[in-house]
């Protein structure tokens, strides 16, 4: 099984990087292969609305998407982490998830299919200074939860698995949370588990 992380911090050592590596540690103790992929070493444009993905399931834009794409591709479970940047995800991620579009289409009566050609397990990793009791900061998430779930699943029923790192108080707060960082080897250990 190959699982994909795509880090969504600047900070290669920072909590979400700890998050996603033990996450990624827990999958590859239970037989996976795993690679890493830093948002913040790629250049990925903004999507630009063409709709050209709507004709051809490709996205026009010849920037380092197109091999991530790939990666996505290839991937039997794809883990997205980053941290709450003003209530969302980070803006080294926001282009890669807008970029994700070119798997969506659109029906002629407006329902929402993915093109992706198999599906995939899919993981949402939040870190964050806001304590777990912030509970609206958590469901500002779901759209996206929600989103991910099709375009990897194929529909909107089920949210992905969200695990979210509260109360981080500097780089470290994570490596220092023995309770969060066992959290997140079961999380990498479930991914490789059958459904
Ligand atoms: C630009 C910026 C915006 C942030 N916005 C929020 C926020 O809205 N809510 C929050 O709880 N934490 C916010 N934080 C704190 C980070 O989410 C938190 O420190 C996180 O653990 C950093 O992850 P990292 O160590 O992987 O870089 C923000 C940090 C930065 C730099």
């Amino acid at each position: 099984m190959k699982i994909l992380g795509i880090l969504g911090s600047p900070r290669p050592n920072g909590n979400t990087a700890t998050l996603l590596r033990h996450v990624l540690e827990g999958a590859a103790a239970q037989g996976a292969t795993t690679t890493t992929i830093s948002a913040n070493k790629l250049t990925v444009r903004a999507c630009q609305s063409c709709n050209a993905c709507k004709k051809t399931g490709q996205c026009v834009l010849k920037d380092d998407m197109q091999e991530l794409y790939g990666k996505i591709n290839e991937a039997d479970a794809v883990i997205f982490a980053s941290p709450n940047y003003m209530g969302g995800i980070s803006g080294n991620l926001k282009p890669v998830i807008d970029r994700l579009y070119s798997y969506i289409s659109v029906t002629e009566t407006g329902e929402l299919r993915t093109m992706i050609k198999s599906p995939k397990k899919v993981a949402l990793l939040i870190t964050q200074n806001a304590p777990e009791e912030y509970t609206h900061y958590i469901e500002a998430f779901t759209p996206l939860r929600g989103i991910l779930h099709l375009i990897f699943q194929g529909n909107f029923d089920t949210l992905v698995e969200l695990l979210v790192a509260p109360a981080m108080k500097g780089p470290q707060s994570v490596a220092n949370n023995a309770q969060l960082l066992q959290k997140a080897n079961t999380t990498g250990a479930e991914l490789v588990q059958p459904k």
